[in-house]
C-alpha cells in the first residue's frame, strides 16, 4: 500500500516497469522504436545508433523497382522542423531481399519492413514476393521481417503513397488485400494531410491492419526569397520534427479513440516527455525520426527517461500509460 511519498520511492526504487509491447502477434522489447527513412536498412548510423536496444526498427520504404528519388535539393530546415522531399529513393526489391535482409536479420530488435507501391497491386507483389524469400530461405530463429507498415501517405510521390491513404474505400481494400497474403502484423502508416484520419484509421481496421502508425509528414513549403523559387526542387514536401508533434498528438488522441487496435505514435519526438505525450494520448509504441539527425542518441535517451517516468508514477507497464489521461 502506497500511503506517502516515501513509500512511493520506495516503491519506485524496487521495481523494473514491464516495457514490452504487443502488435498484434509481435512482441516489442520496448516502445521506442526509429522511424522510417532515417536509419535505411540498419546500416546507416550504425556506429551511432544502438540498433539492438530499440524496440524496432522500420525500414526505409521498399518499392518493387529501385527509385532514384526526387532531384536535389530535396532537404530543407524551418524553424523547429525539417522539409524533405526524397521521393522514396530506394535500391527496389530484389536488391533489398539480396543485400539488406541479411544484415536485418542479424538484429535482434523487431524489425518492421516499410513497403509502398504506385498500384495495388504492386504492394501486393512486394508481399508476395517477400513471403516467398522467406519461405525459400527455410525456417530461421531471425527472418528479418517480423511486420510490415504499409506506407500510404508518402506525401512525395505522384503515384501512390499519400493519394491511396486519403481514400477509405482504396485503404480498407489494399489492406485487405494484403491481410490474405500474409500472417504477420500489417502496420498501415497514415497521413495527417486528410479531412478525417479516423476514417482511414477505421478503413485500415476493417481492411484486418494490426496497428496503425500516425503520422507521415505533413505537407509544407519553403521559399527562397533570393531566388524567388522553392527551396526544394519539387517545390512541396513533407515536414517533420517538432513543428508537427502536436498534429501527431491530437491524431494519436483520436485515432486511438476510433480503433481498437494499437496505435504507434509518431511525428517530433525528441525527448521523453514528447513520448510519454504520444503514449498519454493513447499510443501504445512511438517512433522517432528527425530528432536523430541532431542526437543520434535519442532513442536511448528517450527510453530511459520513459522508464524513469515510470518508475516516478510507479506505472507498472507501458501500456498502462493509456489510461492515465486526465
Ligand atoms: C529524411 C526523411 C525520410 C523519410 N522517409 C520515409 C520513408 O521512406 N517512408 C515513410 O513511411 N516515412 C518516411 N519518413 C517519415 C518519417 O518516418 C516520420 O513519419 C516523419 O518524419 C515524422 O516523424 P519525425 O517528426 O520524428 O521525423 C521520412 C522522414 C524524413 C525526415
Amino acid at each position: 500500500m502506497i500511503n506517502s511519498i516515501k513509500d512511493l520511492n520506495d516503491f519506485s526504487a524496487s521495481f523494473e516497469p514491464d516495457l514490452s509491447v504487443k502488435i498484434g502477434s509481435l512482441t516489442m522489447t520496448n516502445p521506442v522504436g526509429v522511424a522510417s527513412g532515417i536509419l535505411g536498412y540498419g546500416e546507416e548510423y550504425k556506429e551511432l545508433v544502438q540498433i539492438d536496444e530499440l524496440g524496432a526498427l522500420y525500414t526505409k520504404t521498399v518499392t518493387l523497382e529501385p527509385r532514384e528519388g526526387n532531384p536535389a535539393p530535396r532537404l530543407v530546415e524551418t524553424p523547429m522542423g525539417l522539409i524533405n522531399s526524397i521521393g522514396l529513393a530506394n535500391p527496389g526489391l530484389e536488391c533489398f531481399l539480396r543485400e539488406k535482409l541479411p544484415l536485418l536479420r542479424s538484429h535482434c530488435c523487431a524489425i518492421i519492413v516499410n513497403i509502398a507501391g504506385s498500384t495495388e497491386d504492386e504492394y501486393a507483389m512486394l508481399v508476395d514476393r517477400i513471403e516467398e524469400e522467406l519461405t525459400l530461405s527455410g525456417p530461421m530463429s531471425k527472418t528479418g521481417v517480423d511486420a510490415y507498415e504499409i506506407n500510404i501517405s508518402c506525401p512525395n510521390v505522384l503515384k501512390g503513397g499519400m493519394t491511396f491513404g486519403i481514400d477509405p474505400i482504396i485503404v480498407e481494400r489494399l489492406t485487405g488485400s494484403l491481410r490474405r497474403r500474409t500472417a504477420r502484423p500489417l502496420i498501415a502508416k497514415l497521413s495527417p494531410n486528410v479531412t478525417d484520419i479516423t476514417e482511414i484509421a477505421r478503413a485500415a481496421e476493417e481492411g484486418g491492419a494490426d496497428a496503425i502508425s500516425c503520422i507521415n509528414t505533413v505537407v509544407g513549403m519553403v521559399i527562397d526569397t533570393d531566388r524567388m523559387k522553392p527551396a526544394i526542387a519539387k517545390g512541396l514536401g513533407g515536414l517533420s520534427g517538432p513543428a508537427i508533434r502536436p498534429i501527431g498528438v491530437a491524431a494519436t488522441y483520436r485515432v486511438s479513440h476510433a480503433v481498437s487496435i494499437p496505435v504507434i505514435g509518431v511525428g517530433g519526438i525528441t525527448r521523453a516527455a514528447d513520448a510519454i505525450q504520444y503514449l498519454l494520448a493513447g499510443a501504445q509504441a512511438v517512433q522517432i525520426g528527425t530528432a536523430l539527425f541532431s542526437n543520434p542518441l535519442a532513442p536511448q535517451e528517450i527510453l530511459n527517461g520513459i522508464t524513469e517516468w515510470m518508475k516516478k508514477h510507479g506505472v507498472l507497464r507501458v501500456h498502462d500509460i493509456n489510461s492515465m489521461l486526465k
